[in-house]
């Protein structure tokens, strides 16, 4: 049991408790950003004379060591520490002796790992961002290539009105667009270093906490070392943007899962991202899909646990708040492999454009167009749509569509109908005729698709904030 807080203890900890408190097992995850952190602290004590340049210098080349040989896999992290912070500084210590006990002066484990959280979940929030810019561009692609591919529009599940493939589409691409936004509001926010703070009332010792913050690549230091120690809210509204995205996927998974039905055959999914039965031979099922539109109850679970833990927390650090780390590394894990999985799965899944015309055809979807049409004759709205009304009853009983009528039936039922009808109820004038910005007629769909390509041109987050 290797600790850092022995000397006014007379009585070992309980063997059970040690374990319990331990969170070694999981902010291992921690490290890289743990020893950058250490790296920046030495190099600013240094600098303000509180160390030597030799003590800084012989630090620093302990820290290195200690990170490449983590890395190549020559020492292992010893899970014997009560966390990684007390790892690195027992390791440190090891090597090169004396000099190491000086690395934690002018700093407590509070702002450590309030550090060293902001840097790592930074660095996903960025990571997020690139995976959706990702997604966001097979989304583009085939938008361009489908703006004339008809599908039925749906409210209620039932069929509304025709539309197109790439404005389906097109509304995700809006959707996952805001969710980038949401990652760039976060990294704005969050992008404030704690360290310094101390345990919660800073330090004596003279630090320069804004030469640390810019070694750190951050906008500045925290205002206030109570809330710098206990502040998570970065992490509830990283959890929930990343809900908000996981709410966006699964809708879209549930589309895919309808579409590749048996029933529906809009899609086909890639066998490389389909999966078999045991017992069925003909099965191809959606596994990927539906694991997608699973996984949104854990990544929600993981902001709801967050805001509950942290509601009843006095200023400022309680160990309560070790408990941000396992369910954000969950959920940042768990949206980072849906984001990818799932971007493969939309580049490889074929259209059945033939079957999605087809469908767009049937079920009156151009009923609201026919009633337009009356409209254009002069009959009032509200009449118009109690004569097409009629008219699809009329279908419904004869098995028929309004479009497949004959002249004559159709005047019998309005004296308005004129043989230009059957162009005005095509589903080409149906959906070219739609043509306000974020319609889907082709000209208003052209508009939209190249401000959202010159959209994607921008800098991501990652490009824009070169840390490391
Ligand atoms: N493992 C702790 C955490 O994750 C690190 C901070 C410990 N601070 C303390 N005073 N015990 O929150």
């Amino acid at each position: 049991m290797a600790q850092l807080w022995g000397g006014r203890f007379t009585k070992e900890t309980d063997r059970l408790v040690y374990d319990f408190n331990a969170s070694i097992g999981f902010d291992r995850r921690l490290f890289h950003e743990d020893i950058e952190g250490s790296m920046a602290h030495v190099t600013m004590l240094a600098k303000q004379g509180i160390l030597t340049e030799g003590e800084r210098d012989e630090i620093l080349e302990g820290l290195t060591g200690i990170r490449q040989d983590v890395d190549a896999g020559t020492i292992e992290i010893d899970e014997g520490c009560e966390d990684i912070h007390s790892f690195a500084e027992a390791e440190l210590i090891r090597r090169i002796g004396d000099t190491g006990k000086k690395l934690h002066t002018g700093r407590s484990r509070n702002d450590q790992v309030a550090l060293d959280m902001r840097l790592y979940t930074r660095k996903h929030v960025a990571e997020v961002d690139g995976l959706l810019k990702d997604l966001l561009a097979v989304i583009l692609a085939a938008m361009e290539e489908n703006i004339g591919t008809y599908m039925p529009g749906f409210t209620h599940l039932q069929k509304a009105q025709p539309t197109t493939l790439a404005h389906h589409y097109g509304a995700y691409f809006e959707m996952f667009r805001r969710d980038r936004q949401r990652m760039a509001d976060i990294y704005e926010r969050m992008n404030y270093c704690p360290l310094g703070a101390g345990a919660l009332a800073g330090t004596t010792y003279p630090l320069d906490r804004d030469y640390t913050a810019s070694l750190l690549g951050f906008a500045g230091p925290t205002l206030n070392s109570m809330d710098s120690v206990s502040d998570r809210d970065y992490l509830i509204e990283f959890l929930a943007a990343l809900s908000t995205v996981m709410m966006h996927l699964s809708r879209f998974s549930e589309e895919i899962i309808i579409w590749n039905s048996n029933e529906y055959q809009f899609v086909e999914i890639d066998d490389a991202y389909s999966t078999g039965s045991s017992i069925m031979p003909q099965k191809k099922n959606p596994d990927i899909a539906e694991l997608v539109r699973g996984k949104t109850g854990r990544v929600y679970g993981a902001l709801m646990s967050l805001l509950t833990t942290m509601k009843g927390i006095p200023l400022a650090y309680n160990k309560d708040m070790q408990e941000d780390k396992e369910l954000t590394f969950d959920a940042i894990d768990t949206v980072e492999d849906c984001l990818a999985l799932f971007t493969g799965m939309l580049r490889t899944m074929r259209f059945r454009k033939e079957r999605m015309a087809e469908s767009a055809m049937n079920g009156f979807t151009n009923a609201t167009d026919a009633a337009d049409y009356l409209v254009g004759k002069g009959v009032p709205f509200r009449d118009a749509h109690g004569i097409i009304g009629r008219l699809v009853l009329y279908c419904v009983d004869k098995g028929s569509s309004i479009d497949r009528l004959s002249l004559e039936e159709l005047q019998r039922i309005s004296d308005k109908f004129e043989a230009d009808i059957y162009d005005a109820i095509s589903l080409k004038t149906c959906v070219e005729k739609r043509l306000t910005i974020g319609g889907p007629g082709a000209e208003a769909m052209r508009t939209v698709i190249e401000k959202q390509k010159s959209y994607l041109a921008e800098e991501s987050l990652a490009e824009r904030n070169k840390t490391e």
